[in-house]
């Protein structure tokens, strides 16, 4: 099910910005084993409906968007942005994932949104669940074309009182990959990332 930027946002993200200094690029990060082995049919921005289900995903939903801009900040379209992330309940839809737990069967575990003139993109998911000793996070990969840009991952913040974000302190790095949360609907969260590419990654 697609899913559009509401207009009051973007005419917020489509603000401009001057730059004295460059922006730094968002952090590469590993890219993990659970990117998934075969694509769902359904792929797009959409997470929580897959399309001819009748039934939407467990969890708690987060809108999870913000803008690709080169570092000084100019926006860049037509990047793909591949999101694959587990479950509620810690499942990714790899068929590896050692997890015995019942993987959610509304939940399209994967999806992808391509960024508009102004950069920007957006995401309909769910908060993931923490696994192992990793806390809740997203792994994300960005691409022109075939070629990937950036694999990156991002964290919730660890202190926004949802369960499943535990206490602990994020290293710097997982601190410039963190998705900042914005008030949102009592059932649901907002979380807003920009992510700066080098333009030599072009
Ligand atoms: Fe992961």
């Amino acid at each position: 099910m697609r899913w559009t930027i509401p207009a009051a946002l973007a005419a917020t993200l489509s603000a401009g910005v001057a730059l004295a200094q460059p922006l730094s690029p968002t952090p590469r990060d590993v890219e993990g084993p659970y990117y998934p082995d075969i694509l769902p049919a359904d792929s797009d921005n959409d997470l929580t409906v897959i399309r001819g289900k009748q039934s939407a995903a467990r969890g708690r939903r987060i809108r999870l968007e913000g803008r690709v801009v080169d570092r000084a900040a100019r926006p860049l379209s037509g990047v793909r942005i591949e999101l694959w992330q587990t479950d509620a309940g810690g499942r990714y839809i790899h068929s590896g994932d050692p997890l015995r737990a019942e993987r959610d069967p509304a939940f399209q575990g994967f999806g992808a949104a391509l960024t508009d003139e102004q950069g920007r993109y957006a995401f309909r998911t769910v908060v993931p669940a923490g696994y192992a000793s990793r806390p809740p996070h997203f792994h994300l990969r960005l691409l022109r074309g075939e070629r990937a840009l950036l694999v990156t991952q991002l964290y919730l913040p660890r202190r926004s009182g949802e369960r499943g974000i535990g206490p602990g302190r994020l290293s710097l790095r997982e601190a410039a990959q963190t998705v900042r949360l914005e008030p949102a609907a009592a059932d649901a969260l907002v979380g807003h990332f920009d992510f700066v590419l080098d333009r030599s990654a072009e």
